[in-house]
């Protein structure tokens, strides 16, 4: 190692004189820092947003703070569709009418359930549009996480029971032909729903369309209480318990920003909430209760065909409810959906079907809002 006192050689200190002549100055000298007031008298005025419907959030406020409380809560539903007691389902002790059976009932659901990621996901991007409050759009958020979970379920069962189901597999029997007719069709109007509800999220203010969102999480919340108590299956059976309870979660975001919003609203839009009420009864009989004709287009074939799909899901211990049953469980519901709004002067539409009194109002099928 040198020593620092070491003479230096002559020949270096003429290598560092050259070099030190030849060195030139980094560009990283300015001649003063730019000055901020100077810049402010400078500055151009950026383009104005003119497209109402942009999607950036300009604040994070909290109207309704209920609502960010029950999104806290919800951010760990506390299961996942994964994780279900799959193993336990014994799909080779069924026979194949019964698969089909309960397959189909999946697919059925399916119209409402797994329409919900996509539903709840539009939602959430008009509410961006909007400028809704942060709390909306977090609970639409949610609410689509929760709805994937559902939709897993879905997919799950139609695959254990039915491999490449609903649509992708070849029925060894007549009944399972005859339920792959009902589920083609029952998606062809699953289609049409989708494109009313378009329409219908961008034209109807954030109250209106919670009212009808509230309408499918109360029968959603009923059906699937009762498939829980009436279900043997175990991986069934605790598939709708959890759902019930995403569900009846939903219930609550509805019900805490209806509380704040119904005692503000117009004559008009309590009227317009009728009519999206008889709307949303129509659609949601489908699976509530059975599919009534003012919206359902179905071949005559298919209600025979989904009474015989019914009875052997529930020779397997598939707790479908009998249509007596179903009628008077939807009526519960109604009434309760009818206890909740009717405080607020919104008048409740006549539900003759399941024997509900009340206002006469025309169907318009691109009303439908609601799903699970
Ligand atoms: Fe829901
Ligand atoms: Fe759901």
């Amino acid at each position: 190692m040198p020593k620092t006192d070491m003479p230096v050689k002559e020949s270096d200190a003429k290598v560092e004189k050259a070099l030190g002549a030849q060195m030139v100055e980094a560009p990283t000298h300015n001649e003063r820092m730019p000055n901020p007031e100077e810049l402010l008298l400078n500055i151009e005025d950026a383009p104005k947003i003119t497209d109402k419907l942009n999607i950036f959030p300009f604040d994070w406020r909290v109207e309704t703070p209920r609502l960010m409380e029950i999104y806290e809560n919800s951010r760990d539903p506390g299961w996942s569709p994964s994780q279900l007691p799959w193993d336990t389902l014994d799909v080779e002790s069924m026979t194949l009418d019964q698969r089909y059976a309960i397959s189909y009932w999946w697919a059925l659901l399916s119209v409402f359930d797994a329409s919900g990621p996509a539903v709840f996901a539009r939602a959430m991007i008009h509410a961006y549009e909007v400028h809704e409050e942060d709390a909306i759009r977090k609970c639409f958020f949610a609410v689509t996480r929760d709805e994937m979970n559902h939709e897993e379920v879905c997919g799950k069962a139609i695959n254990k029971l039915t491999p490449n189901g609903p649509l992708g597999y070849e029925p060894q029997t007549e009944l399972g032909r005859l339920a792959r007719n009902n589920i083609e069709w029952l998606y062809h109007n699953g289609a049409r729903y989708w494109s009313g509800y378009k329409k219908a999220v961008e034209h109807y203010p954030m109250p209106i369309l919670f009212t009808s969102f509230l309408f499918g999480e109360v029968a959603a919340s009923t059906l699937f209480h009762s498939m829980y108590e009436s279900t043997d299956i175990p991986v069934f059976k605790e598939a709708f318990r959890n759902i019930g309870r995403d569900e009846g979660r939903h219930l609550s975001f509805c019900l805490a920003l209806l509380k704040e919003v119904l005692p503000k609203m117009s004559d008009e839009d309590k009227d317009t909430i009728t009519k999206q009420f008889r709307a949303g009864f129509i659609f949601l009989s489908g699976v509530l209760f059975e599919p009534p004709e003012e919206f359902w287009q179905l071949p005559p074939t298919f209600l025979p065909v989904q009474r015989l799909l019914e009875e052997q899901a529930r020779s397997a211990g598939f707790g479908i409810l009998s249509l007596e049953k179903r009628k008077e469980n939807w009526r519960t519901a109604v009434v309760r959906l009818k206890t909740i709004v009717e405080p607020y002067g919104v008048k409740f539409p006549a539900l003759p079907e399941i024997g509900i009194d009340g206002e006469t109002v025309a169907f318009d099928a691109d009303k439908i809002v609601p799903i699970f």
